[in-house]
């Protein structure tokens, strides 16, 4: 992986940076040393801690027995959906589902989607993966009483454990408690991982692991990864990433938007636009992620970018993969005029519309970082799994919050739980 500051640069003082720099380092040491706030919840920076080899095969084979259903339904909101479906989203052909199609609930509360849900799978031979590390959370305890009393109409009680796997708290919370009673199949979320950095815990991997992704390959690139990225050291892309960021931030660049320019990092934007928005959104502070999809936004959000406040950065993920197989066609006719576009692939189009859209936005007054990546592989996704996770720490520690915690979520809950009358 690399990363670019070339169009960010001129936007910042160049004194600035190497203090700034030196400030990520030591923030990184302090995450190194288990001795900054939230510390309590670093577990996700050692994966070997958090997911031991035994458990990764459980994982694989629980995940072999669940691709025998036609469909699975995995229930679950934030930190416990967005990091698998982001990856399943990435690897999953545009057209076409994986062998066991891979459904998503208890991210919402519309009546429609759960109605239509219930209509979709009333026929099919379905199983379910229920997440939630505290067991409580409204929106997934929900879906799972509507999905769990569909399969208790239909099957004996003694069955539901070969259909359902929680995945939950060690001991506390209704669902653990709902898991004994049925005996169902279990995994842990570690005590000392938050929801937003679970996603290389059972919570992603077993959902990954019945969509077919390799996730030992995964785990094993993110593991090398992290090497790298917790090093103390200036060359560092993590320290390079959370320290621009932060510079860009104090020069009143309050907007960050992840560009992509392959349609199928939708997803992956979300699990990002959690990841950040929920650790540093606090206090009062933080950068307030946002993400695009060129070409596809440059005709609706381009023009804000390009014209609008300039308060806006953009962080690119960009690919130098070579490898094609689609060009543009020739035409005899040439109606459309295109023929001097005849024999280019489309990986070179895209390109040129993204560097062009670079160079555009940087000089609309848009600083813009570039994280450049060879190809879109499980092995380059572990590493950019880990390089944000150690990122976002560093980012949130330099901007001084605790990025481990979320207590605004609750504030919401509470409005919410007493319009619904709970007493
Ligand atoms: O990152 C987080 O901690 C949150 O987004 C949680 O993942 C989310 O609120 C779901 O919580 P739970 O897994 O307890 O149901």
């Amino acid at each position: 992986m690399k990363i670019s500051s070339q169009f960010a640069d001129s936007f910042i003082k160049k004194d600035d940076i190497n203090s700034a720099l030196e400030s990520s380092i030591e923030k990184l040491g302090i995450l190194n040393k288990k001795s900054g706030v939230g510390s309590e919840y670093l577990g996700w920076m050692n994966l070997s801690e958090i997911i031991s080899e035994k458990e990764l095969e459980r994982v694989i084979s629980v995940a072999g027995k669940f691709q025998t259903y036609e469909t699975v339904i995995v229930i679950g909101i934030g930190g416990s959906y967005l990091g698998s479906k982001a990856i399943i989203d990435l690897f999953k052909p545009y057209f076409k589902d994986s062998e066991t199609e891979i459904l998503f609930a208890g991210q919402n509360l519309d009546e429609d989607y759960l109605q239509e849900l219930l209509d979709y799978v009333n026929n099919k031979n379905f199983g379910i993966v229920v997440i939630s590390k505290s067991g409580t959370t409204l929106e997934p305890a929900l879906a799972f009483r509507l999905l769990l009393e569909n399969l208790k109409n239909r099957l004996e009680n003694a069955e539901i454990k070969n259909r359902v796997v929680a995945i939950t708290d060690k001991e506390k919370g209704a669902l653990k408690d709902l898991a004994n009673v049925y005996q169902l199949e279990s995994f842990v979320v570690p005590d000392n991982v938050g929801g937003r950095y679970s996603v290389l815990t059972p919570v992603g991997l077993l959902p990954m692991a019945i969509a077919g992704i390799d996730i030992e390959k995964l785990i094993q690139s993110a593991k090398k990864a992290s090497v790298e990225f917790l090093k103390e050291e200036k060359v560092n892309p993590a320290i390079i990433y959370a320290t621009y960021r932060n510079l860009l931030y104090k020069n009143d660049f309050t907007n960050e938007i992840m560009v992509y320019s392959k349609p199928k990092w939708g997803a992956f934007a979300e699990w990002w636009k959690q990841l950040f928005g929920e650790s540093e959104g606090k206090d009062n502070k933080g950068i307030f992620p946002i993400s695009m999809n060129i070409t596809t936004d440059l005709h609706s959000l381009g023009q804000y970018v390009q014209e609008g406040r300039r308060n806006l950065f953009e962080t690119f993920i960009r690919f130098t993969e070579k490898e094609t197989t689609l060009e543009v066609v020739n035409s005899i006719e040439n109606y459309d005029k295109l023929n001097y576009l005849s024999g280019i692939n489309f990986h070179t189009i895209n390109s040129k519309a993204e560097q062009g859209t670079i160079e555009a936005h940087y000089n609309g007054g848009v600083p813009i970082l570039q994280i450049e990546l060879e190809k879109l592989n499980i092995e380059t996704i572990g590493e950019l799994i880990y390089f944000f996770e150690i990122s976002c720490a560093i980012s949130g520690y330099v901007l001084g919050v605790n990025p481990f915690n979320q207590p605004g979520v609750e504030a919401y809950k509470k409005n919410m739980f007493k319009l619904l009358g709970k007493k």
